[in-house]
């Protein structure tokens, strides 16, 4: 007996060593420990020993019931050291590890372009303000001074709403100086950037829609020296120190006197020229027209309520793209509004 319990033990331990699940060992401890298990079976001859040799074999049958139970809780816990490592393994996180890049999208060169000169302005003092697109013609033109059967109200210039002329796609951001002035008392300093639709072919330097930024200052003693000052420290600050600019006198029914800022071309340096070809920047111009500009008309501030005996003012109206495009060295106004991703990652 003592032998058939040595056997059960040696058996047990070696089946305990090698089971590697906690299902096995659920198995092994029903057939070892359990009531019809081995050694259960074993125990139920003990009647047959003599009272002498009861107390010896109880005392081996417990020895090895409790070598086995041992054994049995020491592989339990074995196994589940061993799967939690083995998971902790798999779940491992290396922060080392460069994470994965997304795309991320940035501002379209224009409206980069926009930021600055907003933020020019407004360091200034300007007041950055919006208007409708959809506009009347009596503010797009007539309190402009921008009489009936002028030209630019053409109809194969314009996009008008209804047969009397009378509603239209905004052609130019002045309507909003109309809009400013019936509305505030001087003194006024403010900028309206804006879409505006004319009825024009796109090509390299034209587009139907385009964006223009109007610029407006009213209040006492207000010069042109005003305007020259505003307009360089803009282009300075757009361009840098060195940047190059010309006033030539110029007409707009709305300013009086009226002129255009010219930039020296960026590329040939107003020499028209690069390597003996003209430049094809500025057309051999030399320089770039950017902006119309002027004191604001005597008839167009009493239009509004404003006393010109009083008061002055000056306006001026860049174009944006065409900004942008010389700030970016841009040549073709198009690419601007396609916006293929390939362009304006280059920005
Ligand atoms: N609105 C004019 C244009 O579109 C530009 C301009 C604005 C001229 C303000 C003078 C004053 O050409």
């Amino acid at each position: 007996m003592k032998e058939q319990l040595e056997q059960i033990k040696c058996h047990a331990l070696a089946a305990l060593d090698a089971a590697d699940a906690p299902a096995a060992l659920e198995e092994l401890r029903v057939k070892l420990l359990g009531k019809k298990g081995e050694l259960t079976a074993v125990l139920k001859q003990m009647g047959k020993l003599s009272p002498e040799e009861r107390p010896v074999m109880g005392q081996i049958a417990n020895a090895v019931r409790a070598e086995i139970e041992k054994k049995l809780e020491d592989r339990k816990a074995a196994i589940h050291a061993a799967a939690l490592e083995a998971k902790l393994a798999a779940e491992a996180i290396d922060v080392t590890i460069p994470g994965d890049s997304f795309p991320v999208g940035h501002q379209h060169p224009m409206n980069q372009v926009l930021q600055q000169i907003k933020d020019i302005f407004v360091g200034l003092g300007y007041q950055v303000v919006d208007g409708p697109e959809i506009e009347l013609a009596s503010y797009n033109f007539t309190r402009l001074n921008i009489e009936e059967g002028h030209p630019s109200r053409d109809r194969s210039d314009t996009f008008y709403f209804n047969d009397d002329d009378s509603v239209l796609l905004r052609t130019q951001t002045s309507p909003m100086q109309i809009r400013v002035m019936e509305n505030a008392k001087p003194p006024i300093c403010i900028l309206a950037p804006g879409r505006v639709f004319r009825k024009d072919e796109a090509d390299a330097t034209h587009s139907p829609m385009f964006h223009q930024i109007e610029g407006l200052v009213v209040d006492e003693h207000i010069t042109m020296g005003d305007l020259k000052g505003a307009l360089i420290t803009m282009m300075q600050k757009i361009y840098g120190q060195d940047a190059t600019m010309r006033f030539r006198p110029h007409h707009f029914p709305f300013t009086e006197p009226s002129c255009e800022m010219d930039m020296q071309c960026h590329k040939c340096h107003g020499t028209g020229e690069i390597d003996g070809q003209v430049c094809s920047t500025c057309h051999g111009e030399g320089w770039i027209e950017l902006l119309g500009a002027g004191m604001v008309h005597p008839e167009v501030l009493r239009g509004c309520g404003i006393d010109p005996e009083k008061y002055s003012g000056f306006a001026f109206g860049m174009g944006l793209e065409r900004t942008a495009m010389g700030r970016m060295r841009i040549n073709d106004l198009r690419l601007i509004f396609d916006n293929d991703v390939r362009f304006l990652n280059q920005f």
